[in-house]
C-alpha cells in the first residue's frame, strides 16, 4: 500500500513510523509512506498556506489551492506508475465519520490513500465539495490538527495489511474485531505476588481455554462496553450467558452496578 500524507508538519510523522511493527513494514515494502508539505505548493514568496475567513471571525482558514495541486500531483504520479481504479482522498476533520476497526478494515483493501491534515480554524468549504472523497475523526474531542488523527489511521490501517503483524499474531483476535473486547491475557509467571493464573489456562485443554477466552471476552465487553453486544451475533448459549449473568442476583456479582470496571 501507499499512502501520501499532505501535511504542514511533516516531521511530526518521523518518529511513529520509525520503530518497531512499522519500520520492519517499511523496510519490507508492505507499505509507503510519502510525506509531502502543503507548504510546497504554494507558489508566493512568503509560501502562503492560509488565509482569513470571508464574512470574518477568528482563526486562519487553509487555501484551497495548494491542496489541490499537491493532490493532483500526487494523483498524477500515481496513476503514471500503475493502474488505480479507486483512490480515496481523505480529509482528517472533526466533523468527518468516526474512524472505527470496521473503516480501518474499509481502508486496507484499498492499494493508495491519500490523507489531508487539517488546521488552524478549518479548510476551505471546496476542498470538501470538490476534491475529498471521505471525512474521519478519530473520535469526539478537537485536537489542534489532523496529524496525530491521520497517524492514528495509519497505524490501524498498515497493521491490518498481509505480513505486517508476522505469521504469529493474528489481527482476528483483536478487540472489537468480532465488535467485542479481547479476552485477559497472562504469561509467566504462573503464581507472580500470590496471584495466579486462571486455572483454565494452565490445563492445557484446547477446548477449556477457547470457551475460558470467550466467556472472559463477553464477560469483559459486558462490564466495559455493554452497548457492543447488542449490535453482535452471539450463539444461543452465549446469550444465555449474558442473560444469566444479567439477571438481577447476579448483577452485583458481576460489578456492573458499580463505577469500577474489576
Ligand atoms: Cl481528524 N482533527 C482534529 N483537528 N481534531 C480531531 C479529529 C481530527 N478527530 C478528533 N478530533
Amino acid at each position: 500500500m501507499r499512502i501520501d500524507v499532505l501535511t504542514l508538519f511533516p516531521q511530526m510523522f518521523e518518529a511513529p513510523f520509525s520503530f518497531g511493527i512499522f519500520k520492519r513494514a517499511i523496510n519490507h515494502k508492505l507499505v509507503s509512506i510519502n510525506l509531502h508539505n502543503i507548504r510546497d505548493y504554494t507558489h508566493d514568496k512568503h509560501h502562503t498556506v492560509d488565509d482569513y475567513p470571508y464574512g470574518g471571525g477568528p482563526g486562519m482558514v487553509l487555501k484551497p489551492k495548494p491542496i489541490f495541486e499537491a493532490v493532483e500531483s500526487i494523483k498524477s504520479d500515481i496513476c503514471a506508475k500503475e493502474e488505480v481504479t479507486a483512490l480515496p482522498i481523505i480529509l482528517l476533520t472533526p466533523q468527518g465519520r468516526l474512524f472505527s476497526q470496521q473503516i480501518a478494515q474499509e481502508l486496507a483493501k484499498y492499494s493508495h490513500l491519500i490523507l489531508i491534515c487539517g488546521h488552524y480554524e478549518g479548510v476551505d468549504e471546496r476542498v470538501r465539495e470538490h476534491l475529498v472523497t471521505d471525512e474521519i475523526s478519530i473520535g469526539d474531542y478537537v485536537l489542534t490538527g489532523g496529524e496525530l488523527p491521520a497517524m492514528v489511521v495509519i497505524d490501524a490501517v498498515v497493521r491490518l495489511l498481509p505480513g505486517v503483524l508476522g505469521s504469529e499474531t493474528s489481527p482476528l483476535d483483536d478487540s472489537h474485531v468480532n465488535g467485542l473486547l479481547e479476552y485477559p491475557q497472562y504469561t509467566r509467571p504462573a503464581v507472580y505476588r500470590g496471584w495466579s493464573v486462571p486455572e483454565a489456562l494452565l490445563s492445557g485443554n484446547h477446548a477449556q481455554i477457547a470457551k475460558w477466552r470467550r466467556e472472559q471476552t463477553i464477560l469483559r465487553t459486558l462490564k466495559r462496553r455493554p452497548e457492543l453486544l447488542d449490535k453482535t451475533n452471539l450463539c444461543q448459549e452465549e446469550r444465555q450467558l449474558v442473560e444469566r449473568l444479567t439477571s438481577s442476583p447476579n448483577r452485583s456479582q458481576l460489578s456492573l452496578d458499580k463505577e469500577s470496571i474489576e
